[in-house]
């Protein structure tokens, strides 16, 4: 069975400017006044960032590696994602926090300025992991041709103007990776780059371990770098969201652990979308100096 009638690609509505499908926008009042406990922990990206690695990392180094521990549930239950709603009767990220006692780890792609101002209220440390403009354009497209719940991506040429403008769900990357770039330091939040991470990923986990003043052996975090690969994430159905049916996370047409690697953008943009797409982001990035890479 393919699509069923009750899913469908929900349309965008702005909050203050930021298009979120429009189940979040409708229930922004609440998403807004959510207060967390000074111990949870938040972890933000802009989608396909990287996040779901980062959540398996957290939990892992919060259970001292115990593989077992954290196939206790799939990836959304054991992290909630802080502003979803869907249609009932799948829960909203707010159902599920509610139930869950602190600390929690908590999912959120939204900007920096719709953070929930409880979490810096509360001095919860938060985890900020960016990726690289074209490799998170070129994730973010397969992810919306196989999510059928989010807008139609179109061609993929078309696809990369519509990155540029910020028009996709969530925002604009560009406000994303910056506004958690200039509230680092006077927030305390930990910011990582998927690049980072992939070029050594065990010096990006004793990090998380650190800031989350944990202290495991080096016998474990070799464990959690094991566990936290590509190969075995996508293998592990409690990580690979294969939790979501297959009408709303259609994984035949890309799956959700699709490639893990960084300058796959190489494969996609053209020498001439390439030149286009630096031109813009030079003009979009030069009031910042964030240290991102292409390649590795
Ligand atoms: P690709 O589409 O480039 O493969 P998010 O979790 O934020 O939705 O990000 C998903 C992206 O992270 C996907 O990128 C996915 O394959 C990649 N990813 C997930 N787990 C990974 C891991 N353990 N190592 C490297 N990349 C990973």
């Amino acid at each position: 069975q393919k699509a069923s009638s009750t899913i469908t690609r929900f349309p965008l509505i702005p909050v203050r400017g930021v298009p979120l499908m429009n189940y979040i926008a409708n229930n922004w009042d609440n998403i807004w006044a959510f207060r967390p406990d000074p111990s949870d922990l938040l972890i933000a990206t802009y989608p396909k960032a990287g996040t779901t690695w980062t959540q398996e990392i957290v939990d892992l180094l919060l259970h001292n590696g115990d593989a077992e521990a954290c196939k206790r549930a799939p990836t959304p239950v054991r992290s909630p994602f802080l502003e979803i709603f869907s249609p009932p009767p799948i829960p909203s990220g707010l159902d599920l926090l509610e139930k869950m006692d602190p600390p929690r780890v908590i999912k959120t792609h939204l900007p920096f300025q719709l953070v929930p101002p409880g979490f810096w209220e509360n001095k919860c440390k938060a985890i900020y992991v960016a990726r690289n403009a074209k490799d998170n354009l070129v994730s973010y497209y397969y992810f919306d041709l196989m999510n059928q719940t989010q807008p139609e991506p179109g061609p993929f040429g078309g696809y990369i103007h519509k990155f540029m403008q910020g028009v996709l769900s969530w925002g604009s990357w560009y406000d994303h990776v910056k506004g958690y770039w200039l509230e680092r330091e006077k927030r305390n939040i930990l910011y990582l780059f998927y690049e980072d991470m992939k070029e050594n990923p065990r010096r990006e986990v004793e990090r998380i371990m650190k800031y989350l003043d944990l202290s495991v052996s080096n016998e474990v975090i070799s464990q959690i770098v094991e566990l936290t690969s590509f190969k075995n994430m996508k293998e592990n159905p409690m990580a690979n969201y294969s939790c979501i049916p297959s009408p709303v996370f259609d994984q035949s047409i890309s799956p959700f652990m699709r490639k893990g690697e960084v300058g796959d953008w190489k494969n996609h943009f053209t020498a001439e979308q390439s030149k286009l797409f630096d031109e813009d982001y030079e003009k979009q990035m030069k009031d910042v100096d964030i240290p991102f890479r292409t390649l590795i």
